[in-house]
């Protein structure tokens, strides 16, 4: 569906009848109008907004993300939603949904994505099971991709998990920057209670923590959300909250069931030091190497430039040649060193304290407390019960 045709009267009839998402329909307490936009139905729903199927007369079909009733007269809120266009503004749209316009100072504050028409990861594995083959290697590809360009924009995302990859048509993408921030600066850690959390089954284990943001928790977080694709779970999966946090800080990843071929790679980005796993860049180039069949490399078909003749195929590789992957990618074991004494200082309160301050904030969100899926908003100071409509 190419929601960029410009629409009108029937047509918008025509471009909602294509639409392949699940489009849940408008209550009562959702708008139906925004500025220029008309609201078709919910497409998505967040710890801070719902997400709207769209319509704008110039754009054709859109995403809508509403800041909720809720939050909206929480200046916290507020900022984290400019922070979301600031970060979206920064990042090359290939990737991602691009933005198209956003409106932070009036009643109802929101932002307008291109609208991609398909599932987000979350929804195809739960729906369909797990990813495999091909459509697996090529998600990998398409979202180390993404995670390149946001780096290279000099943003963490923060919070890569199965809802915030969604699987277009013509590839995937990472969307939400709701807590993307700036490399080298501090987040406040899930321990904080004015940071929103990111979701504790993809969260790198620093992220815990007051630290300084590195995109090394994007790999981590990458990886966590590959082995959901190809497992339907993620690799610290446990029972309880506390487990599956102690499980992140302290335990190997569970990793049966990816194939072979991924395994090593996920594992090297799920090493605790963040120090120690590879960039996004150095992950893409040995998935791809990995992915190279063996055996020499095909003819070229198109010939040399100078001879127009084809040009032989050099000798396969000799057994036991080495290995051309960079270093740093290689998986290297952590090592008692460095920030591994710091792991092992963990306290026990600590632990408590953060899942305190996850329980209350996801009973202050109106969260489902079965939900891994979720992040949590700090609760606002007061809570406003704001009718939906300005
Ligand atoms: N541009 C888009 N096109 C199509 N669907 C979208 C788009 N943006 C968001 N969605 C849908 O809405 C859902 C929630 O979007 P998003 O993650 O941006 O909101 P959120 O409030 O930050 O959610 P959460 O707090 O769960 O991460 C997505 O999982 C997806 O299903
Ligand atoms: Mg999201």
């Amino acid at each position: 569906m190419n929601g960029s045709a410009p629409v009108g009267g029937d047509a918008v009839d025509d471009l909602l009848a294509g639409v392949r998402v699940e489009v849940h329909p408008l209550t009562t307490r959702d708008l139906t109008v925004l500025d220029g936009y008309r609201l078709h139905g919910r497409i998505g729903e967040g710890g801070q907004g719902s997400v709207y199927l769209g319509t704008d007369d110039a754009r054709g079909l859109v995403a809508v993300k509403v800041l909720h009733a809720n939050w909206v007269a929480d200046p916290a809120s507020r900022d984290r939603l400019a922070g979301e266009v600031a970060a979206a503004r920064r990042v090359p749209a290939l990737c991602t949904a691009r933005l198209l316009d956003a409106r932070l100072d009036g009643p109802t504050p929101y932002l307008v994505t291109e609208f991609v028409d398909g599932p987000s990861l979350q929804r195809q594995v739960r729906s369909n099971g797990p990813l495999a083959g091909d459509a697996l290697d090529r998600l990998a590809v398409g979202t180390l991709t993404a995670l390149i360009t946001i780096h290279r924009a000099g943003l963490v995302h923060h919070d890569v998990k199965p809802g915030n990859v969604l699987l277009g048509p013509d590839g995937p993408r990472v969307v939400d920057f709701g807590i993307a921030a700036p490399t080298g600066t501090v987040s406040p850690g899930a321990s904080s209670t004015d940071g929103v959390l990111a979701t504790p089954a993809f969260m790198a284990p620093e992220q815990l923590d007051p630290a300084e943001v590195t995109p090394a928790a994007d790999l981590f977080s990458w990886a966590s959300t590959m082995t959901f694709a190809a497992t339907g779970r993620s690799p610290f999966h446990a029972g309880d909250e506390a487990a599956l946090l102690h499980r992140l800080e302290h335990e190997a990843p569970d990793l049966a069931g990816v194939p072979q071929h991924l395994r090593s790679l996920l594992r090297s980005c799920l090493i605790k030091d963040p120090q120690l796993r590879p960039s996004a860049q150095q992950a893409l180039n040995r998935l791809l190497e990995d992915l190279q069949p063996a055996g020499p490399p095909a003819t070229p078909v198109w010939g040399t430039p100078d001879s127009g003749a084809t040009a032989p195929a050099p000798p396969p590789a000799a057994a036991g040649a080495p290995d051309r992957r960079p270093q740093a990618v290689r998986h290297r074991p952590p090592t008692a060193g460095r920030r591994g004494g710091r792991r092992r200082r963990h306290s026990s309160k600590r632990l408590l304290a953060v899942v305190a301050v996850v329980v209350a904030v996801r009973l202050a969100s109106g969260a489902d407390a079965g939900s891994t899926e979720q992040p949590r908003p700090a609760a606002p100071a007061a809570h406003q019960n704001a009718p939906a409509a300005p």
